[in-house]
């Protein structure tokens, strides 16, 4: 846990086709998050292999890569308190049969093929996926001063 935990979440190419990009992004700035890195991605196979290393030699890969590979991806990564486990609690369980209603997944999903988002399921995982997604220029660092927001 801590003040300034970094997490990846992904809007797959069904949420941005689909127009959800602003009502997910929502969610994140809502709860408190700083977005610190964002970017429209075609992924590759290769990165998508890296990406879903500990997937790729289960049964649904294939069908999952054609699926992440059919349009852009929307980047994302997200700073703040706990931002891991709060990432996985807004995007909801990753079958749409599970995901509670009022989670991205609950709210829009009902394939487990087409569950809208991505999220770092640890800490470690989401450390592996920014340096993955990311070069260290395309994020920022800055502070949130309400103050120096009000004359
Ligand atoms: P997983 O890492 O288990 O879920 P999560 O995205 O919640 O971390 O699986 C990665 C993705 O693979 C999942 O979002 C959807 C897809 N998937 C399937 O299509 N079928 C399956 O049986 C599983 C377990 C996952
Ligand atoms: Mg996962």
């Amino acid at each position: 846990m801590s003040n300034n935990e970094r997490t990846f979440i992904a809007i797959k190419p069904d949420g941005v086709q689909r127009g959800l990009i602003s009502n997910i992004l929502s969610r994140f700035e809502n709860k408190g998050y700083k977005l610190v890195g964002i970017k429209l991605v075609t992924p590759t196979e290769n990165l998508l292999k890296q990406h879903y290393a500990e997937h790729v030699d289960k049964p649904f890969f294939p069908k999952m890569l054609s699926y992440m590979m059919s349009g852009p991806v929307l980047a994302t990564v997200w700073e703040g308190k706990d931002a891991v486990k709060q990432g996985r609690s807004i995007l909801g369980a990753t079958n749409p049969l599970n995901s509670a209603p009022g989670t991205i997944r609950g709210d829009f999903a009902l394939d487990m093929g087409r569950n809208v988002v991505h999220g770092s399921d640890s800490v470690e995982s989401a450390n592996r996926e920014i340096n993955l997604w990311f070069k260290k220029e395309e994020l920022v660092d800055y502070k949130i001063s309400q103050l120096s927001w009000i004359y």
